[in-house]
């Protein structure tokens, strides 16, 4: 950087490409196009994507947006799920598809005290996946009493969010939702919430993380941040201090984000305004990644004088997340990249993520960096 003699200067960086192709987009219309299809991606083959989803707990959307006695159509894990909310208040996931005739039962099905009817001949289904009653026949076949005669998916509610529990192998949770302290706390503003389509994987999007070098390119950070990364068992801590570029001149911040399996974490920032932010980013299919973004701070400040600050931080993550969708919408994952010195810990990343799936090999220890 020249130096100007300590005087304050615009520190931002030189516009880059990827900011000019979200110039303009604004309200409504940037909105849709976070959630917009992008029909001329290349295969998830042709993108060499990965093939299995990792298991552990993950946000399939708002508690607050599932009333009593809601049904909702969702799709995760590159299956059709039916998700209600029963009269004790407990949200419920199986899979859509009626084991009778194959109604999907998502559309048009409805709540019957805890259970989901069908739509087409009003069979009833418990959160086991087995059928309860069939109101026009005086027995139920055996097969369709067991659990998982429509597949269930454990499911919990915690920090504003409904999660389900996905293993490829229908395993039961091997370990339990995480509950966010600061979340949701009475005296933090309620979470203002963001929602993306991005068409990757969840890996490709969890290797962001990571890749140290990309934030003053994508991002536009002053310098490469400095970060402390530390691994232990299921979590995954990175502390990062990084200058960003604003147009009064440089400001230091500190990020730290931490992951408690693949689905699970937080962020919080300081530096300027306190702000927590709980990321969602749910598999969809192979090539596409559902993410919620909810955002928190301090009421004293977001709600008073420094409202406009509070506003002006959510607004730059959430464009760094649209700046990142720009690049993964399309980007080919290279197994193994090609890496120089200067790069984030993607091997080290790698070896972390392997515990998640069960087709991996887990990698050799010495292989960390
Ligand atoms: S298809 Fe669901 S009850 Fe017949
Ligand atoms: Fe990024």
């Amino acid at each position: 950087m020249p130096d100007h003699g300590g005087e304050s200067i615009d520190a931002r960086t030189p516009r880059s490409p990827i900011w000019n192709q979200l110039e303009g987009l604004k309200g409504e219309e940037l909105a849709a196009w976070r959630l917009a299809d992008v029909p001329d991606r290349p295969s998830a083959d042709d993108r060499n994507l990965q093939d299995e989803y990792p298991f552990g707990w993950f946000g399939i959307g708002y508690s607050d947006e599932l009333a009593v006695g809601e049904v909702k159509s969702i799709r995760y894990f590159g299956k059709d799920l039916a998700l209600w909310r029963g009269v004790d208040g407990k949200a419920r996931v199986i899979d859509a598809y009626c084991a009778h005739y194959g109604a999907n039962m998502a559309h048009g099905g409805k709540v019957h005290e805890n259970t989901l009817e069908c739509p087409f001949h009003a069979w009833r289904y418990n959160e086991l996946g087995a059928v309860t009653e069939i109101p026009y026949s005086p027995s139920i076949p055996p097969q369709a009493k067991r659990k998982d005669c429509v597949p269930s998916w454990p499911t919990e509610e915690a920090n504003g969010f409904i999660y389900i529990w996905y293993h490829p192998d229908k395993v039961a949770p091997l370990w339990e939702c995480q509950k966010i302290e600061e979340a949701l706390l009475p005296d933090w503003t309620p979470y203002r919430k963001y929602e993306w389509n991005v068409y990757s994987s969840l890996e490709n999007v969890a290797d962001n993380g990571v890749d140290f070098a990309h934030f003053r390119y994508v991002h536009g950070t002053v310098h490469v941040p400095t970060y402390e990364l530390k691994f232990e068992g299921r979590s995954r801590s990175v502390i990062a201090s990084a200058k960003l570029g604003t147009p009064k001149g440089e400001v230091e911040a500190k990020i730290s984000s931490y992951n408690y399996g693949p689905g699970q974490g937080y962020v919080r920032f300081t530096g300027l305004l306190d702000t927590l932010l709980v990321p969602c980013v749910t598999p969809v299919d192979r090539d596409h990644v559902k993410a919620f973004y909810a955002f928190t701070q301090p009421k004293a400040a977001a709600e008073g004088p420094m409202a406009g600050l509070g506003r002006a931080l959510v607004k730059d993550i959430t464009k760094q997340f649209d700046q990142d969708k720009v690049i993964l919408d399309r980007h080919r994952r290279m197994d193994p990249p090609l890496v120089c010195q200067g790069d984030g810990p993607f091997a080290r990343n790698k070896i972390y993520y392997s515990q998640f799936y069960t087709n991996r090999e887990p990698a050799p220890a010495q292989a960390a960096e």
